[in-house]
């Protein structure tokens, strides 16, 4: 796949362990279209001198890999809610996007919202190695370190790390790109969850993904394009409030009594 050039992304490594690290930086700089910047041990200031006020650094440190702006925002890779909404569903309580995408073994899933894949990994855990979860991120760094998170963080749940481990990451870039390229009725069910227009709270991660993230609205040709993609059903997720179900042309919702988000569902074309 071929990015577009990112003259605002810069790819380093942590000050430390510098020579192991920059074959790895060096290749994301490759793969995203990104400048390399060697690190000399320059402290992070020095790095932003001379460029543009949009410009983001990612710095590929031992562990994990980081991702900064000017103003000191930091985002990395971490599942987020899937360890406590796998937990729930582990002591049977339901999931409305397990019900909602009507989810069972051996089911093929494709997230075409991938953020932190937390919803994905609930997915790659219900359907189990006999199924499939693909992941689309609109943002390549963000796709990017995803990616390589999945391969490798490890929680303390060995059921999420196994879900982890199955989710692949099969597009940096929009989906509906993706979309486009894929046969009639390749997944069983495609999942959108973009941005909700005012965010409910959340935790300290998830204003990390949504600062860094892409907040274009969700396109009714993205989702017309999904539901000839899906053979069962496609998935929006909102907040209750919201119209953009109606914009979409969603008849069937599915919420808990006192709940602030909502699934819709698509049937497929
Ligand atoms: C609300 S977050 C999704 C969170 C995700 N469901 C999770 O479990 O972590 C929305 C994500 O979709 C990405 N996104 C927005 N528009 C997109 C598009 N057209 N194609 C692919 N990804 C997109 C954003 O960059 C962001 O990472």
């Amino acid at each position: 796949m071929n990015l577009v050039s990112r003259p605002e992304l810069l790819v380093t490594t942590a000050q430390t362990n510098t020579e192991t690290l920059e074959p790895k930086a060096r290749a994301y700089a490759a793969e995203l279209n990104a400048e390399f910047v060697e690190r000399q041990e320059r402290p992070i200031p020095a790095l932003f001198a001379g460029r543009k006020d949009d410009c983001r650094l990612m710095i590929v440190q031992s562990e994990r890999i980081l991702l900064l702006d000017r103003e000191g925002n930091e985002f990395f890779y971490h599942p987020n809610m899937a360890y406590p909404r796998l937990r729930n569903l582990l002591r049977g309580q339901r999931d409305l996007l397990i019900e909602a995408g009507r989810l069972e073994k051996g089911d093929s899933v494709l997230d075409a919202t991938l953020g932190f894949a937390s919803e994905a990994a609930l997915c790659a855990h219900i359907v189990g190695d006999t199924g499939e979860v693909h992941g689309i991120e609109a943002v390549p760094e963000i796709g990017l370190m995803a990616r390589e998170g999945l391969k490798t963080l490890t929680t303390e749940s060995v059921e999420l790390n196994a879900a982890l481990r199955r989710i692949r990451v099969v597009h940096l870039g929009d989906h509906l790109e993706y979309l486009r390229s894929c046969p009639d009725r390749r997944y069983d069910v495609v999942c959108f969850d973009p941005f909700f227009e005012q965010e409910p709270g959340g935790s300290e991660q998830f204003g990390a993904l949504r600062h860094f993230g892409d907040h274009a609205p969700l396109t009714l040709d993205a989702v017309k394009e999904a539901q000839r993609v899906a053979r069962r059903r496609v998935l929006i997720k909102t907040l209750r409030w919201s119209s953009l179900l109606e914009e979409m042309g969603v008849m069937e919702r599915l919420t808990t009594r006192s709940g602030i988000v909502m699934y819709g569902v698509l049937p497929p074309l």
